[in-house]
């Protein structure tokens, strides 16, 4: 081999060395596809979306402006729900003593190995210790027994906006499951079981939506079984979503009804109206809908060019990028279209879009498109001094990656129909991936083959504890096919309310002894 034939072989292998280098070096995108890799494309869509930053207490996690947006138009949709409903905000406090905490057996059974207790104050060690509210029933209940003398001081329909914290040892995932999180609590008292079950539906219809009109996400509305009701309560509500991409569910926000079981243990009576002397319980609702939403809709909506916020959660709705701003470009046309992206801005907002540019000169348009693509803005429009000539502009939607050239006169009515078809064109896609996965099953065979394709199965059921312990347990699988980890049983995620079919007559439980009462959603879960 001649040297100068070396010397060339050195230089192409160092030419591949860098181009290499340079193709892995900027590392702005997401790296892996959801289809392959959930966990890792998950935290890497939070992160670089600018969602969330990692914090130094496990399971505890920061919730950067982007992500907290996305909380404010659903506090504020929400809020004004309830609102209507004559709920009032308030606040109590986050600790709770060891009498209050522990007065409901089940409750606190429940509750217990999650609790965290504050037991020094600097080195000193208190006299006793105190609970940080994994949820408030034990916290507003004794409050509640002191307001509570005759039926003309119910109903109370109290909310509160705040934290909670769950020491929780499962594997933690941002929004998904944390130690501690952001959510309202609803705590109401009524004289009658009637109102208060009447609430518990009202309040569930502002959850469901709150998923599919603001998060686009669709839900399946349904009781709890016995076994994955609320610890202490007669019964609880839940809207459940779906994530195709893990076959999972996640419950999305519940609904409780108590009864009169804590205004037992708490004494919230008052005096019979009708039967003086006599001393009636009230009847009382807890619910609560938790940042978990984000991570869901994240989960559902994103892919693999990273996260895709529906518009009506999106702090910014429509970006505007100059495009060819060359060093060639003269100056007059240069100013000419910051103006008109400036003016363009104006508009929307006029309108009521949330609408930015994007102005920074240390970045080049492809870097922007990238960055915005990330953080799941609906639409980009981009606009150049060629467009300016046209009267034109391209927009770009997040969820399709279609491109449409509008005309400039038309700009207002053209992003404002485009936002309201991405908002339903998301909807419609998660609701048909929903349709796809829930299936029906009748007996265990279907079922575990059903599940293990990451379906989501209605079966006929008994509703017992120990056949749900039973169900969980069979079809738990050693190794799940694509992750390596033991994939885990099958939960009671719902008794729909709008089951799939409705039960045969003399129907069967699909663990195949006990007649059944009710087809149950049952499936792989968050
Ligand atoms: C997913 O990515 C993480 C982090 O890179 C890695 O530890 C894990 O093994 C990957 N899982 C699979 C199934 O490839
Ligand atoms: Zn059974």
């Amino acid at each position: 081999m001649s040297c100068q034939c070396i010397i060339h072989c050195v230089f192409s292998h160092l030419f591949f060395l860098i181009l290499s280098i340079s193709l892995l070096f900027p590392r702005l995108g997401i790296e892996v596809k959801k289809e392959e890799n959930l966990s890792e494309w998950y935290s890497q869509v939070i992160t670089k979306s600018e969602m969330i930053e990692y914090y130094d207490v496990s399971g505890c996690y920061v919730l950067r402006p982007w992500a907290y947006s996305i909380w404010e138009v659903i506090q504020q949709f929400f809020d004004g729900e309830i609102k209507k409903l004559g709920v009032e905000n308030c606040y109590f406090p986050m600790f709770v003593s060891q009498s209050a905490l522990e007065k409901e057996a089940s409750h606190i059974e429940d509750f217990a190995p999650e609790v965290a207790w504050v037991t020094h104050s600097g080195k000193t060690e208190l006299a006793e210790p105190i609970a940080i509210r994994p949820t408030s029933e034990t916290v507003m209940y004794p409050t509640f027994a002191k307001w509570v003398q005759s039926h003309r001081d119910l109903p109370i329909k109290l909310n509160q906006w705040c934290n909670v914290v769950r020491w929780e040892f499962k594997h933690p995932q941002p929004f998904l499951r944390t130690r501690e999180f952001l959510w309202q609590e609803g705590h109401t008292a009524h004289a009658t079981e009637k109102d208060a079950a009447d609430e518990v539906l009202q309040i569930l219809d502002i959850y469901a939506r709150v998923y599919e009109e603001f998060l686009a996400v669709p839900v399946v509305k349904g009781k709890k079984t016995e076994k994955e009701k609320f610890a202490g309560g007669q019964y609880t509500t839940t809207v459940e979503a779906f994530v195709s991409a893990s076959g999972r569910a996640i419950q999305a926000a519940t609904s409780h009804h108590l009864g009169n079981n804590f205004a037992k243990m708490f004494e919230i009576m008052f005096e019979d109206p009708l039967c003086p002397k006599q001393k009636l319980y009230a009847f009382q609702n807890s619910w609560g809908l938790t940042t978990r939403s984000i991570g869901v809709l994240t989960m559902i909506h994103g892919d693999n060019q990273g996260l895709v916020l529906p518009p009506r959660v999106a702090k910014i709705q429509v970006v505007i990028i100059p495009c060819g701003v060359t060093a060639s470009l003269p100056e007059n046309e240069r100013v000419a279209l910051l103006a008109k992206c400036h003016e363009y801005q104006k508009r929307l907002v006029c309108r009521g879009v949330r609408a930015s540019d994007d102005f920074r000169d240390n970045y080049s348009p492809g870097w922007k498109f990238n960055h915005w693509e990330l953080k799941g803005v609906p639409i980009r429009v981009e606009v150049g001094p060629r467009d300016i000539r046209r009267q034109e502009f391209v927009a770009v939607r997040r969820d399709t990656g279609e491109k449409v050239v509008c005309r400039e006169d038309e700009m207002e009515a053209l992003v404002i129909d485009l936002l309201a078809n991405i908002q339903h064109n998301l909807y419609n896609r998660a609701k048909k991936d929903l349709q796809d996965h829930m299936v029906i099953a009748d007996t265990m065979e279907v079922f575990q083959k059903e599940l293990d394709s990451g379906k989501i199965v209605q079966v006929p059921f008994c509703g017992e504890v120990s056949c749900e312990d039973w169900i969980k347990k069979t079809t738990a699988r050693d190794e799940e096919v694509d992750t390596g980890a033991p994939a885990m049983g099958a939960k009671g995620l719902c008794i729909p309310f709008e089951p799939l079919r409705q039960l045969a007559p003399g129907a069967i439980c699909i663990s195949g002894k006990e007649p059944a009462k009710f087809y149950t959603l049952f499936g792989r879960s968050y």
